[in-house]
């Protein structure tokens, strides 16, 4: 009977035992086999997006200089309109494209350039002469202060919507003089239309708009050759 009494509580230990190492087998291997691989794996999912995702912004930042204008970001740069629209994806076929469009509107920008210094000595002269009592010249001087002011918009959007460079070196140059003066001849190609305009209208001094447009007007050009004149150093 002892035997019996002692096999039956050695079984019934061993199956406790069994039964024990089991659950603690079947725990362990929750957390063995399922939660940390599901975490790792989760990690390292993260980890290879992330660095995928990093891996493709520096790889889109090496794409463009390092220093673009505002203009230039917001139509060129990685989330600028061109990008957003599929117009001109940033990838490096597309860049390469975009450097010879950049070329060939900087050439174009020169050309315009020139016509509008042309066309802006010439406003100033008649401008001038008209003052000084050829009233005859009324006609001619309206026609070539409109023709003026749209080719010096053309020149300015050829050189304001180009592409970036490949390359931006951080240093001052001829190009930064020639832009320093841009910033005062566009401000002044805004205003001196606009006190044209105003010379027409009934109210105010006639001589004092004159006056003022005139002013606006010789500072605007003494800017413009100066920004000109500037390449040349
Ligand atoms: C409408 C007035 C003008 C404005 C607002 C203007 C503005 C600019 C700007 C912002 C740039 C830099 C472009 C860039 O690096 O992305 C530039 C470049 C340049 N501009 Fe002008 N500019 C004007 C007129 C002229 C004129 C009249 C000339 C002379 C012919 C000229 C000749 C140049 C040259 C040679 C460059 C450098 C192009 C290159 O990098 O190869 N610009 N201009
Ligand atoms: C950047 C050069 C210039 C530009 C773009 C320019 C532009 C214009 C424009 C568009 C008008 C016609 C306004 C209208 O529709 O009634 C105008 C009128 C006039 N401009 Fe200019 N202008 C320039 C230079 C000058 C200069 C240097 C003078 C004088 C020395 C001058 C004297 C006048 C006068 C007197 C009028 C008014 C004519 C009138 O209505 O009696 N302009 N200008």
């Amino acid at each position: 009977m002892k035997p019996t009494l002692a096999f039956v509580l050695f079984w019934l230990c061993s199956e406790m035992l069994l039964a024990q190492v089991a659950s603690r087998n079947a725990r362990l291997s929750v957390f063995s086999e399922q939660e940390p691989t599901s975490e790792s794996v989760l990690e390292h999912r993260a980890t290879a997006v992330l660095e995928s995702d990093s891996l493709e912004q520096a790889r889109k930042r090496r794409l463009l200089p390092k220093n673009i204008s505002l203009m230039e970001r917001a139509f060129w740069g990685e989330n600028g309109v061109f990008r957003a629209t599929g117009i001109a994806p940033l990838t490096p076929e597309s860049r390469k494209e975009e450097l010879e469009v950049r070329r060939i509107m900087l050439t174009s920008h020169q050309v315009a350039g020139i016509a509008t210094l042309g066309l802006m000595i010439a406003t100033v002269i008649v401008g001038q002469r008209y003052l000084d009592g050829d009233f005859t010249l009324y006609d001619t001087k309206r026609t070539l202060g409109n023709a003026t002011t749209i080719a010096y918009m053309t020149t300015a959007a050829f050189s304001l919507f180009s592409p970036p460079p490949a390359v931006r070196r951080d240093e001052w140059n001829s190009i930064s003089t020639h832009k320093l003066f841009a910033l005062i001849h566009f401000t002044g190609m805004i205003v001196t239309p606009i006190l044209a305009n105003r010379i027409a209208s009934p109210s105010g001094d006639y001589n004092q708009k004159v006056r003022l447009h005139q002013t606006a007007a010789y500072i605007t050009t003494a800017a413009f050759s100066a920004s000109i004149i500037s390449l040349a150093f």
